[in-house]
């Protein structure tokens, strides 16, 4: 198979969907990859880099001609995508919470496109899923930007001129992200706690020496989807959570926040009167900027500074990692690819199975996910 990898057009996206690791393991299974001029600079890839690994390089034109599949991180824009010939498979984020007309574009372009979103969460995709490993480096990163922002230490420190006081840190929404940002934190020397509305995640949160902090009644014991993500609350589950977390987020130096529903705007978690009962010189780094924000302060891709309280909103914290997180990108790409050819190594996508089913958009020129089926209809 023909695989191209694109360089990323978003502002502000700097990572990329292969490294000389994965083009090394393509071609040695006899791939044929190009990649275009000047993909990997921002995640420190050299084009030699990837001519050694056994790729070829060259212009947008180039790298897509006679392309079986193509890769990358973020949805092309409107004008590559005219470029992308009908019939070839393309593999990226291809944001289809944003809407059926995205979907209905590839559809309308014959490009069967698989959604890396829509990875299913199941033990046999996990290597593939990149929601998850992108998540992960978030968390940690989101932490580091807050040290960078907290105009004091995170650990205690007991010196001849005095001690300093431990950083406290609270981590809303437990997951991949969240449970990394605690880990983190703790590695730092804070005293960390943390809320989620899934019950799942109270014992995660204990295992990493976090205190857990969180409305347990009966809607929480059923806040779990099947597919492992948080369900919309109801306004009286918010109500009391909202109280709750009133009163410890005044206390806090440090708030990171990672909390996402699916397919919909991020949970308002922290208002604009909480955020003025912190004090002075401390932090909030919202993971959920590009949905909306978790604080009602937040805004995408800029430090706020409220009464002394500072509001990160960064739309791409994976993208401050960029090596590693093209290199964990890359990877689960490189783990997907045996789903995508037949056992000669042609492009042979398994439509059966359930892991190409789950994150399948569009095939011959029609939109094919059941999440759009109704709006279809
Ligand atoms: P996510 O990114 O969709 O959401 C982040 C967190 O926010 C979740 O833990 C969610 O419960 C929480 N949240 C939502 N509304 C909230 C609210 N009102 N207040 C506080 N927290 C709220 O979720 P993520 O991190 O992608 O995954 C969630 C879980 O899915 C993981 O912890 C894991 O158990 C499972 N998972 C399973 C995988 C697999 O089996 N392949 C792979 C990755 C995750």
């Amino acid at each position: 198979m023909r695989i191209a990898i694109l360089k990323e057009q978003h502002a502000g996206e700097t990572r990329v969907a292969a490294t000389p690791e994965t083009i090394k393991k393509f071609t040695k299974a006899g791939h044929e990859i190009a990649v275009e001029k000047g993909a990997g600079a921002n995640a420190s890839i050299r084009d030699s880099d990837f001519e050694e690994a056994g790729a070829t390089v060259g212009t947008l034109a180039a790298t897509l001609k006679g392309a079986d599949a193509v890769f990358a991180v973020q949805k092309p824009d409107e004008k590559t995508l005219a470029k992308i010939a009908k019939g070839t498979l393309l593999v990226a984020h291809l944001d289809p919470a944003a809407g059926i007309e995205g979907v209905e574009a590839l559809a309308a372009a014959g490009i069967d496109a698989l959604s890396m979103e829509y990875v299913p969460r199941i033990t046999r995709a996990q290597a593939m899923d990149a929601l998850s490993s992108q998540s992960n480096l978030a968390g940690y990163r989101a932490v580091i930007e807050a040290s960078q922002l907290y105009g004091r230490a995170f650990p205690m420190m007991m010196t001849a001129a005095g001690t300093v006081a431990p950083a406290k840190a609270f981590v809303m929404g437990a997951g991949v992200a969240g449970l990394q940002a605690i880990a983190t934190a703790r590695r730092l020397g804070a005293i960390v706690s943390a809320t989620d509305v899934r019950p799942a995640s109270k014992e995660q949160v204990a295992s990493l020496g976090a205190k857990f902090i969180a409305v347990e009644d009966e809607e929480f014991k059923q806040a779990e989807t099947a597919g492992g993500y948080a369900k919309q609350m109801s306004a009286e589950y918010q109500a009391k959570q909202a109280e709750l977390v009133a009163s410890h987020i005044a206390k806090q130096d440090v708030v990171v926040t990672t909390a996402l529903i699916p397919g919909r705007p991020a949970p308002k978690l922290i208002t604009k009167e909480m955020v003025e009962t912190m004090k002075p010189g401390s932090v909030i780094i919202d993971l959920a900027a590009p949905t909306g924000g978790n604080c009602e302060l937040t805004e995408a891709d800029k430090v706020v500074d409220h009464n002394g309280v500072k509001i990160a909103g960064y739309n791409n914290l994976p993208g401050r990692l960029a090596a590693d997180a093209s290199a964990l990108y890359a990877k689960n790409l490189a783990n997907l690819l045996p789903l995508l050819i037949d056992e000669k190594g042609k492009k042979a996508p398994h439509w059966d199975d359930e892991v190409i089913q789950g994150m399948a958009l569009s095939r011959d020129g029609a939109v094919i996910h059941p999440n759009f089926a109704k709006e279809e209809a």
